[in-house]
């Protein structure tokens, strides 16, 4: 383990999260393949709503597209939180994905004076360079979503020899980018109250003040020339903000289009509207 990380204790994480809702059942793992496949099991078994899985490290942890997420002991939040609202509609499932990028970005921005922002749907910039991500993954009965399962992995206390050489560029740490180590439990503990209170906010009233709320951290969201990966192939043009449904609208060449699978790769300010994040 990272010695300046501080380490994680199930029964000190479970005293600060007190009567939560999310977080209420908690399984810690020193070591696991994947939160979330391990938080896909538990709910296959009938685990209830914020039940939340987290580890110190992950060995066979999972990002969107196929990617590795490497997670080393001791040195990132790896977790993942399973969500049964009653509600398997595509705006629910599309307000969890924004609420989690809400979260992380909120809890990076209350830990550190580093203006993070998001790209579409819910990662984790600041100055350039990837500090979370976040994979949403959905299990169905036969009418639709039995339960969501949110995993969010936060670089914390990792050094650049922690991300694989193609990363070094492009990833970051709180660490590296604060110049200072992060105690972990803190920033779990705000992030899962985070999120709990935007999936209550989403619940109670919806997805557009989500959607508000998301588009305030992601200024180049409205403006900046975008790359988005989806399923049918590569989409380039400028963002235009969120449908109400939670997808991305970009302006291309025939009019505009709404994406709402696939994840921005590539954001370019336009004009002189430079941000540092
Ligand atoms: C991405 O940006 O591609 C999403 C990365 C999500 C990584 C987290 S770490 C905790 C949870 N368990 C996994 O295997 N993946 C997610």
């Amino acid at each position: 383990m990272n010695e300046t990380s501080g380490s994680l204790q199930a029964g000190r994480i479970r005293g600060r999260l007190g009567s939560a809702r999310i977080g209420r059942r908690l399984h810690f793992h020193r070591r696991i393949d994947s939160t979330n496949d391990e938080a896909r099991r538990l709910a296959r078994r009938g685990a209830p709503d914020g039940t939340v899985v987290v580890a110190d490290e992950q060995t066979a942890g999972r990002g969107r597209r196929r990617r590795v997420w490497r997670s080393p002991a001791g040195a990132g939040l790896y977790l993942s939180v399973v969500h049964r609202s009653g509600d398997a509609s595509e705006e629910m499932a599309a307000g969890i994905q924004l609420s989690a990028g809400i979260a992380v970005a909120e809890t990076v921005a209350a830990a550190a004076p580093l203006e993070p922002s998001l790209r579409w749907p819910n990662d984790c910039y600041c100055r350039g360079r990837k500090l979370a991500g976040v994979l949403v993954e959905g299990e169905g009965g036969g009418d639709g979503l039995e339960f969501l399962v949110s995993g969010i992995g936060v670089n914390v206390n990792q050094s650049a020899d922690d991300f694989p050489p193609e990363l070094r560029e492009r990833a970051a740490s709180l660490r590296m980018l604060a110049g200072r180590p992060f105690d972990r439990e803190p920033l779990l503990v705000d992030l899962l109250a985070r999120l709990e209170g935007w999936e209550d906010v989403l619940r109670r009233r919806g997805i557009e003040p989500v959607v508000s709320r998301w588009l305030e951290l992601s200024p180049g969201s409205r403006g900046d020339r975008v790359e988005v990966v989806t399923d049918d192939g590569t989409v380039i043009g400028r963002a235009q903000g969120l449908s109400a449904r939670g997808g991305l609208l970009v302006r291309v060449a025939g009019g505009v289009e709404e994406i709402t699978v696939g994840e921005v790769v590539r954001m370019e300010p336009t004009s002189t509207s430079e941000r540092p994040c």
